[in-house]
Protein backbone atom coordinates (compact mmCIF):
# COMPACT_ATOMS: atom_id res chain seq x y z
CA UNK A 1 0.00 0.00 0.00
CA UNK A 2 0.99 3.85 -1.11
CA UNK A 3 0.85 5.92 2.18
CA UNK A 4 1.70 9.56 1.68
CA UNK A 5 4.40 10.98 4.34
CA UNK A 6 5.32 14.69 4.93
CA UNK A 7 8.48 15.29 3.76
CA UNK A 8 9.47 18.83 4.40
CA UNK A 9 7.99 21.52 6.28
CA UNK A 10 8.07 25.55 6.02
CA UNK A 11 6.69 29.06 7.91
CA UNK A 12 6.58 32.76 7.20
CA UNK A 13 5.49 35.14 9.32
CA UNK A 14 5.06 39.15 8.47
CA UNK A 15 8.08 41.45 9.97
CA UNK A 16 5.47 43.54 11.98
CA UNK A 17 4.49 41.87 15.15
CA UNK A 18 1.51 44.08 17.02
CA UNK A 19 1.55 42.93 20.82
CA UNK A 20 -1.39 43.16 23.49
CA UNK A 21 0.03 46.32 24.68
CA UNK A 22 0.12 47.88 21.22
CA UNK A 23 -3.88 47.09 21.18
CA UNK A 24 -5.15 48.58 24.47
CA UNK A 25 -3.67 51.93 22.45
CA UNK A 26 -6.47 50.98 19.32
CA UNK A 27 -9.24 49.39 21.08
CA UNK A 28 -10.77 49.39 24.87
CA UNK A 29 -8.83 45.94 25.48
CA UNK A 30 -6.18 45.38 27.91
CA UNK A 31 -3.38 43.04 27.90
CA UNK A 32 -4.34 40.79 30.50
CA UNK A 33 -8.33 40.15 29.27
CA UNK A 34 -6.49 38.62 25.88
CA UNK A 35 -3.77 36.71 27.47
CA UNK A 36 -6.35 35.37 29.70
CA UNK A 37 -9.27 35.10 27.52
CA UNK A 38 -7.54 33.79 24.69
CA UNK A 39 -3.94 32.74 25.20
CA UNK A 40 -2.59 35.49 22.60
CA UNK A 41 0.31 37.83 23.70
CA UNK A 42 1.14 39.13 19.77
CA UNK A 43 0.26 38.17 16.42
CA UNK A 44 2.13 39.21 13.27
CA UNK A 45 0.68 41.50 10.44
CA UNK A 46 0.79 41.59 7.15
CA UNK A 47 2.23 44.81 5.77
CA UNK A 48 0.09 47.01 3.50
CA UNK A 49 1.56 44.97 0.01
CA UNK A 50 1.84 42.12 1.46
CA UNK A 51 -0.55 39.33 0.12
CA UNK A 52 -0.88 35.71 0.74
CA UNK A 53 0.75 34.50 -2.10
CA UNK A 54 3.64 36.57 -0.92
CA UNK A 55 3.61 34.28 2.37
CA UNK A 56 2.93 31.30 0.27
CA UNK A 57 6.46 31.76 -1.23
CA UNK A 58 8.35 32.05 1.48
CA UNK A 59 6.66 29.44 2.99
CA UNK A 60 6.95 27.08 0.28
CA UNK A 61 10.72 27.23 0.02
CA UNK A 62 11.57 26.73 3.53
CA UNK A 63 9.10 23.41 2.94
CA UNK A 64 10.56 22.56 -0.35
CA UNK A 65 14.32 23.28 0.95
CA UNK A 66 13.69 20.59 4.56
CA UNK A 67 12.11 18.09 1.62
CA UNK A 68 14.71 18.53 -0.90
CA UNK A 69 12.46 19.23 -3.28
CA UNK A 70 12.56 21.69 -6.86
CA UNK A 71 10.02 23.20 -8.14
CA UNK A 72 9.95 20.64 -11.19
CA UNK A 73 9.62 17.79 -9.15
CA UNK A 74 6.54 19.29 -7.75
CA UNK A 75 3.41 17.89 -9.53
CA UNK A 76 0.17 19.39 -7.74
CA UNK A 77 -0.09 22.79 -5.48
CA UNK A 78 -3.08 22.48 -2.83
CA UNK A 79 -3.70 25.57 -0.63
CA UNK A 80 -6.35 26.49 1.88
CA UNK A 81 -7.20 30.12 2.38
CA UNK A 82 -10.03 32.10 2.96
CA UNK A 83 -8.19 35.29 2.06
CA UNK A 84 -6.72 34.93 -1.46
CA UNK A 85 -4.75 37.70 -3.71
CA UNK A 86 -7.70 37.69 -6.03
CA UNK A 87 -10.98 36.05 -6.67
CA UNK A 88 -9.74 34.66 -9.99
CA UNK A 89 -6.82 32.97 -10.95
CA UNK A 90 -6.95 30.89 -7.37
CA UNK A 91 -4.06 31.08 -5.75
CA UNK A 92 -2.72 27.98 -6.29
CA UNK A 93 -2.12 29.17 -9.34
CA UNK A 94 -0.43 32.27 -8.63
CA UNK A 95 2.49 30.97 -6.54
CA UNK A 96 2.50 27.71 -8.56
CA UNK A 97 3.87 30.83 -11.40
CA UNK A 98 5.98 32.44 -8.62
CA UNK A 99 7.93 29.20 -7.89
CA UNK A 100 8.37 27.91 -11.44
CA UNK A 101 6.37 24.81 -10.84
CA UNK A 102 5.85 22.98 -14.36
CA UNK A 103 1.85 22.71 -15.39
CA UNK A 104 0.04 20.94 -12.75
CA UNK A 105 -3.18 20.94 -11.19
CA UNK A 106 -3.61 23.89 -9.08
CA UNK A 107 -6.44 23.87 -6.15
CA UNK A 108 -7.45 26.92 -3.91
CA UNK A 109 -9.31 25.06 -1.30
CA UNK A 110 -11.94 27.74 1.09
CA UNK A 111 -12.61 26.23 4.51
CA UNK A 112 -12.08 29.34 6.75
CA UNK A 113 -10.16 27.63 9.53
CA UNK A 114 -10.24 23.92 8.59
CA UNK A 115 -8.31 24.74 4.63
CA UNK A 116 -4.48 23.17 5.81
CA UNK A 117 -6.30 19.94 7.04
CA UNK A 118 -8.76 19.86 3.51
CA UNK A 119 -5.94 20.41 1.66
CA UNK A 120 -3.51 18.13 3.02
CA UNK A 121 -6.49 15.50 2.69
CA UNK A 122 -7.08 15.77 -0.54
CA UNK A 123 -3.31 15.72 -0.93
CA UNK A 124 -3.39 12.50 0.95
CA UNK A 125 -5.82 11.40 -1.67
CA UNK A 126 -3.75 12.43 -4.96
CA UNK A 127 -1.41 10.60 -3.81
CA UNK A 128 -2.33 7.46 -2.44
CA UNK A 129 -4.52 7.13 -6.12
CA UNK A 130 -0.91 7.26 -7.59
CA UNK A 131 -2.25 10.74 -9.62
CA UNK A 132 0.72 12.79 -7.87
CA UNK A 133 3.68 12.26 -6.22
CA UNK A 134 4.84 15.55 -4.70
CA UNK A 135 2.55 18.16 -3.58
CA UNK A 136 2.82 21.48 -2.43
CA UNK A 137 0.28 21.87 0.41
CA UNK A 138 0.02 25.02 2.21
CA UNK A 139 -2.32 27.16 4.94
CA UNK A 140 -2.24 30.53 4.73
CA UNK A 141 -3.96 33.89 5.81
CA UNK A 142 -3.63 37.30 5.54
CA UNK A 143 -6.80 37.71 7.72
CA UNK A 144 -5.92 40.98 9.52
CA UNK A 145 -7.12 42.72 6.36
CA UNK A 146 -10.64 41.33 6.46
CA UNK A 147 -11.00 42.75 10.73
CA UNK A 148 -12.26 45.76 11.84
CA UNK A 149 -10.15 47.57 13.75
CA UNK A 150 -12.74 49.24 15.69
CA UNK A 151 -14.10 45.64 17.06
CA UNK A 152 -12.63 44.60 20.28
CA UNK A 153 -14.37 41.25 20.24
CA UNK A 154 -12.43 40.32 16.97
CA UNK A 155 -9.36 42.60 16.17
CA UNK A 156 -7.54 40.85 19.10
CA UNK A 157 -8.16 37.28 18.10
CA UNK A 158 -6.25 37.23 14.67
CA UNK A 159 -2.72 37.25 13.30
CA UNK A 160 -1.40 36.53 9.51
CA UNK A 161 1.46 33.80 8.29
CA UNK A 162 1.68 30.94 6.05
CA UNK A 163 2.69 26.82 6.76
CA UNK A 164 3.78 24.79 3.99
CA UNK A 165 4.48 20.86 3.73
CA UNK A 166 5.46 19.00 0.99
CA UNK A 167 3.76 15.47 0.66
CA UNK A 168 5.15 12.65 -0.92
CA UNK A 169 4.22 9.07 -1.71
CA UNK A 170 5.82 6.32 1.29
CA UNK A 171 5.89 2.44 1.48
CA UNK A 172 5.09 3.33 5.43
CA UNK A 173 2.77 5.58 7.10
CA UNK A 174 2.65 8.91 6.88
CA UNK A 175 -0.92 10.00 7.16
CA UNK A 176 -3.18 7.42 8.25
CA UNK A 177 -6.73 8.95 8.82
CA UNK A 178 -7.94 12.06 7.53
CA UNK A 179 -11.61 13.04 8.65
CA UNK A 180 -13.02 15.51 7.68
CA UNK A 181 -16.35 17.62 8.37
CA UNK A 182 -19.00 20.38 8.12
CA UNK A 183 -22.35 21.85 8.84
CA UNK A 184 -23.88 24.91 6.91
CA UNK A 185 -26.38 25.39 9.61
CA UNK A 186 -23.60 27.01 11.82
CA UNK A 187 -23.10 30.20 9.14
CA UNK A 188 -24.28 33.59 10.86
CA UNK A 189 -21.99 32.21 13.60
CA UNK A 190 -18.79 32.91 11.57
CA UNK A 191 -18.50 34.66 8.71
CA UNK A 192 -17.73 37.19 6.12
CA UNK A 193 -20.32 39.27 4.69
CA UNK A 194 -19.05 39.89 1.25
CA UNK A 195 -18.76 38.03 -1.76
CA UNK A 196 -18.02 38.27 -5.48
CA UNK A 197 -21.88 37.44 -5.81
CA UNK A 198 -23.14 38.77 -2.88
CA UNK A 199 -22.69 42.45 -1.14
CA UNK A 200 -19.48 43.26 -3.44
CA UNK A 201 -20.09 46.71 -3.28
CA UNK A 202 -19.93 46.66 0.89
CA UNK A 203 -16.17 45.43 0.08
CA UNK A 204 -13.91 48.31 1.31
CA UNK A 205 -16.78 50.04 3.84
CA UNK A 206 -17.24 49.32 7.27
CA UNK A 207 -19.49 46.73 6.64
CA UNK A 208 -16.81 44.49 5.03
CA UNK A 209 -15.59 42.76 8.40
CA UNK A 210 -15.17 39.47 10.12
CA UNK A 211 -18.62 38.84 12.16
CA UNK A 212 -18.75 36.14 14.97
CA UNK A 213 -20.66 35.33 17.75
CA UNK A 214 -17.37 34.40 19.80
CA UNK A 215 -19.59 31.96 23.01
CA UNK A 216 -21.64 29.99 20.23
CA UNK A 217 -18.41 29.41 18.16
CA UNK A 218 -16.15 28.03 21.34
CA UNK A 219 -19.39 25.93 23.13
CA UNK A 220 -19.07 24.24 19.53
CA UNK A 221 -15.50 23.79 18.68
CA UNK A 222 -15.10 22.49 22.19
CA UNK A 223 -17.16 19.31 21.59
CA UNK A 224 -16.68 19.48 17.87
CA UNK A 225 -12.43 18.92 18.22
CA UNK A 226 -12.94 16.79 21.01
CA UNK A 227 -15.00 14.28 19.07
CA UNK A 228 -13.24 14.33 15.83
CA UNK A 229 -10.31 13.48 17.87
CA UNK A 230 -11.91 10.70 19.51
CA UNK A 231 -12.98 9.27 15.86
CA UNK A 232 -10.20 9.55 13.84
CA UNK A 233 -8.00 7.65 17.09
CA UNK A 234 -11.01 5.04 16.85
CA UNK A 235 -10.96 4.92 12.98
CA UNK A 236 -7.25 4.02 13.27
CA UNK A 237 -7.34 1.57 15.94
CA UNK A 238 -4.96 3.81 18.27
CA UNK A 239 -5.49 4.30 21.94
CA UNK A 240 -5.08 7.71 22.79
CA UNK A 241 -1.93 7.14 24.82
CA UNK A 242 -0.14 6.59 22.22
CA UNK A 243 -0.21 9.94 20.53
CA UNK A 244 3.12 11.71 20.97
CA UNK A 245 1.54 15.76 19.69
CA UNK A 246 -1.71 16.81 18.96
CA UNK A 247 -1.58 20.18 17.18
CA UNK A 248 -4.67 22.04 17.37
CA UNK A 249 -5.82 24.89 15.50
CA UNK A 250 -4.65 27.84 17.62
CA UNK A 251 -7.76 30.08 18.13
CA UNK A 252 -8.19 29.96 21.67
CA UNK A 253 -5.97 28.33 24.70
CA UNK A 254 -9.22 27.99 26.48
CA UNK A 255 -10.51 26.11 23.67
CA UNK A 256 -7.44 23.72 23.32
CA UNK A 257 -7.34 22.75 27.37
CA UNK A 258 -10.78 21.72 26.92
CA UNK A 259 -9.73 19.41 23.95
CA UNK A 260 -6.73 18.03 25.70
CA UNK A 261 -8.71 17.65 28.74
CA UNK A 262 -11.57 15.46 26.84
CA UNK A 263 -8.62 13.60 25.78
CA UNK A 264 -6.92 13.15 28.49
CA UNK A 265 -4.19 14.30 26.95
CA UNK A 266 -1.19 16.54 29.28
CA UNK A 267 -0.38 19.45 27.98
CA UNK A 268 2.97 18.81 27.77
CA UNK A 269 2.08 16.87 24.22
CA UNK A 270 0.16 19.94 23.07
CA UNK A 271 2.28 21.92 20.24
CA UNK A 272 1.10 25.76 21.62
CA UNK A 273 1.80 28.89 18.99
CA UNK A 274 -1.72 30.64 19.82
CA UNK A 275 0.80 33.09 22.22
CA UNK A 276 2.65 33.77 19.50
CA UNK A 277 0.78 33.53 16.22
CA UNK A 278 -3.18 34.70 17.49
CA UNK A 279 -5.33 32.83 15.65
CA UNK A 280 -4.19 32.37 11.63
CA UNK A 281 -7.35 30.84 10.45
CA UNK A 282 -5.62 28.00 7.99
CA UNK A 283 -2.22 28.95 8.56
CA UNK A 284 -2.25 28.09 12.28
CA UNK A 285 -1.84 24.47 12.10
CA UNK A 286 1.06 23.92 9.65
CA UNK A 287 2.09 26.88 11.24
CA UNK A 288 2.54 25.04 14.79
CA UNK A 289 3.51 22.07 13.15
CA UNK A 290 6.69 23.27 11.41
CA UNK A 291 7.40 25.44 14.74
CA UNK A 292 7.79 22.14 16.48
CA UNK A 293 9.73 20.19 14.00
CA UNK A 294 12.27 23.21 14.04
CA UNK A 295 12.51 23.33 17.57
CA UNK A 296 13.24 19.66 17.82
CA UNK A 297 9.77 18.99 20.01
CA UNK A 298 8.09 16.68 16.61
CA UNK A 299 10.52 13.90 15.15
CA UNK A 300 10.42 11.11 12.48
CA UNK A 301 8.34 8.19 13.54
CA UNK A 302 6.46 10.17 16.37
CA UNK A 303 2.84 9.72 16.11
CA UNK A 304 1.08 13.54 15.60
CA UNK A 305 -2.71 14.32 15.70
CA UNK A 306 -4.03 17.53 14.09
CA UNK A 307 -7.31 19.35 13.97
CA UNK A 308 -8.90 22.38 12.84
CA UNK A 309 -12.32 23.65 13.29
CA UNK A 310 -13.79 26.98 11.51
CA UNK A 311 -16.39 28.80 9.90
CA UNK A 312 -19.57 26.83 8.23
CA UNK A 313 -19.14 25.60 10.41
CA UNK A 314 -16.33 23.15 8.73
CA UNK A 315 -13.94 20.76 10.78
CA UNK A 316 -10.83 17.57 9.87
CA UNK A 317 -8.32 16.17 11.72
CA UNK A 318 -5.19 14.34 10.54
CA UNK A 319 -3.44 11.51 12.19
CA UNK A 320 0.20 10.29 10.80
CA UNK A 321 3.40 9.13 11.80
CA UNK A 322 5.51 12.01 11.21
O1 LIG B 1 -10.96 30.12 14.44
C1 LIG B 1 -12.32 29.85 14.28
C2 LIG B 1 -12.96 29.61 15.52
N1 LIG B 1 -13.01 30.80 16.37
C3 LIG B 1 -12.99 30.57 17.66
O2 LIG B 1 -12.79 29.46 18.05
C4 LIG B 1 -13.28 31.70 18.61
C5 LIG B 1 -14.17 31.15 19.70
N2 LIG B 1 -14.54 32.14 20.72
C6 LIG B 1 -13.65 32.60 21.60
O3 LIG B 1 -12.48 32.32 21.54
C7 LIG B 1 -14.18 33.46 22.72
O4 LIG B 1 -15.58 33.41 22.76
C8 LIG B 1 -13.72 34.95 22.62
C9 LIG B 1 -12.24 35.05 22.92
C10 LIG B 1 -14.01 35.50 21.24
C11 LIG B 1 -14.45 35.79 23.64
O5 LIG B 1 -14.23 35.28 24.95
P1 LIG B 1 -15.45 35.04 25.94
O6 LIG B 1 -14.90 34.58 27.21
O7 LIG B 1 -16.44 34.15 25.22
O8 LIG B 1 -15.98 36.50 26.13
P2 LIG B 1 -17.42 37.09 25.80
O9 LIG B 1 -17.62 37.20 24.33
O10 LIG B 1 -18.44 36.30 26.58
O11 LIG B 1 -17.29 38.52 26.41
C12 LIG B 1 -17.13 38.72 27.82
C13 LIG B 1 -16.96 40.21 28.09
C14 LIG B 1 -18.02 41.07 27.42
O12 LIG B 1 -18.36 42.11 28.28
P3 LIG B 1 -19.71 42.03 29.15
O13 LIG B 1 -20.82 41.91 28.14
O14 LIG B 1 -19.58 40.81 30.00
O15 LIG B 1 -19.70 43.32 29.90
C15 LIG B 1 -17.30 41.63 26.20
O16 LIG B 1 -17.84 42.87 25.79
O17 LIG B 1 -15.70 40.65 27.58
C16 LIG B 1 -15.91 41.79 26.74
N3 LIG B 1 -14.88 41.80 25.71
C17 LIG B 1 -13.68 42.38 25.87
N4 LIG B 1 -13.14 43.05 26.91
C18 LIG B 1 -11.88 43.50 26.77
C19 LIG B 1 -14.93 41.25 24.47
N5 LIG B 1 -13.77 41.46 23.83
C20 LIG B 1 -12.98 42.16 24.67
C21 LIG B 1 -11.67 42.68 24.60
N6 LIG B 1 -11.15 43.33 25.66
N7 LIG B 1 -10.90 42.51 23.50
Amino acid sequence: MTYSKIAGTGRYLPEKILTNFDLEKIVDTTDEWIRTRTGVERRHVCADDETTSDMCVAAAKEAMESAGVTADEIDMVVIGTTSPDLIFPNIATLVQHRLGIPACPCIGMEAACTGFIYALSTADKYIKASEASCVLVIGAECITKLVDWSDRNTCVLFGDGAGAVIVKPSDEPGIMSCHLGADGQYKDLLYYPVGASNKLEKAGTDEAAIMMSGRDVFKVAVSTLGDVASDTLNAAGIDKEELDWLIPHQANIRIIQATAKRLDLPMEKVILTVQDHGNTSAASVPLALDTAVRDGRVKRGQLVLMEAFGGGFTWGSVLMRF
